[in-house]
């Protein structure tokens, strides 16, 4: 179980000033084992700076973060993915000379059959005949480069996963596949945990519980039921209509049929 307590994000209002504004305001969260949840909201409202704070990359100015009842607040990036988290970032990394295979096992802390390799890159929908020797170079389309770090978080399986945007830049038929994943994972239990950062209304409806983050504060909790007429969008999707209306977050809307 993930808790975040009373959660505090300060930065400098502008650089050299004394003067500091809230990106994340007094931020208390729980994130129970075996759960999905979303967290979505307006752009610019902290998400990915939320998970950078609990991945341990940005450091918070107060609050408490604590992981199975184990304080980890003042821990580094890697002693919290030691102890179980993982982070996929919404801009992921290039790699020149890294070849995807490599990758996969430095995610996974081992040496990997192929097997293994398959399995994860055919969740994001890329064959391994022809990725696994691939450079993660600037040569890959953002795509690409997002489809291999999420095989990379699925290959390293973390008991608390957070995923930054995973729809980003991915193709329609590869999102499908992608939603299948993330439900899969969900329903495999095991304890973990994933939090999935989105916008993306197709995601949102996966989820046990969402979390709307919107000027560093969590504004609402609750089911996709729950949320979704608050989100803006109607409740006929849930009767089987395929349509939506606007929304005043400006959730994407994927077309279940293409
Ligand atoms: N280290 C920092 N210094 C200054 N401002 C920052 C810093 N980190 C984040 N911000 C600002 O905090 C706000 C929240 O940023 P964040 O990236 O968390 O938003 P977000 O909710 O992920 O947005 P999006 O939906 O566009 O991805 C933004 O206005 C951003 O410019
Ligand atoms: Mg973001």
């Amino acid at each position: 179980m993930l808790e975040l307590k009373n959660l505090v994000f300060e930065v400098p209002v502008k650089e050299g000033s004394k003067e500091t504004k809230r990106i994340i305001d007094d931020l208390t969260l729980t994130i129970p084992d075996d759960t999905f949840t979303v967290i979505t909201g307006p752009n610019g409202g902290g998400k990915s700076t939320l998970a950078k704070l609990i991945m341990g990359i940005e450091k918070s100015t107060s609050g408490q973060i604590i992981l199975d009842g184990v304080d980890i607040t003042e821990l580094s990036i890697t002693e919290r993915a030691q102890q179980g988290i993982g982070y996929g970032f919404q801009q992921p990394a290039r790699f020149k000379g890294m070849k995807v295979k490599k990758l996969l096992e430095i995610a996974a802390g081992k040496k990997l059959p192929m097997l293994s390799c398959n399995e994860s890159l055919s969740k994001v929908g890329l064959c391994s005949a022809d990725w696994l020797t691939r450079e993660v170079d600037k040569n890959l389309s953002g795509g690409e480069v997002k489809r291999i770090e999420i095989a990379t978080m699925l290959a390293r399986d973390p008991k608390l996963a957070i995923y930054d945007e995973p729809e980003a830049g991915i193709d329609l038929w590869s999102f499908d596949r992608l939603t299948e994943t993330f439900r899969s994972i969900h329903d495999a239990g095991g304890g973990r945990s994933i939090i999935i950062i989105s916008h993306q209304e197709r995601i949102i409806r996966l989820a046990d519980s969402i979390v709307l983050l919107e000027n560093g504060k969590i504004t609402t909790t609750g089911t996709p039921d729950e949320i979704m007429p608050q989100l803006g969008l109607s409740r006929k999707m849930a009767m089987g209509c395929q349509l939506t209306e606007p929304t005043r977050l400006h959730i994407t809307e994927i077309p279940t049929t293409c």
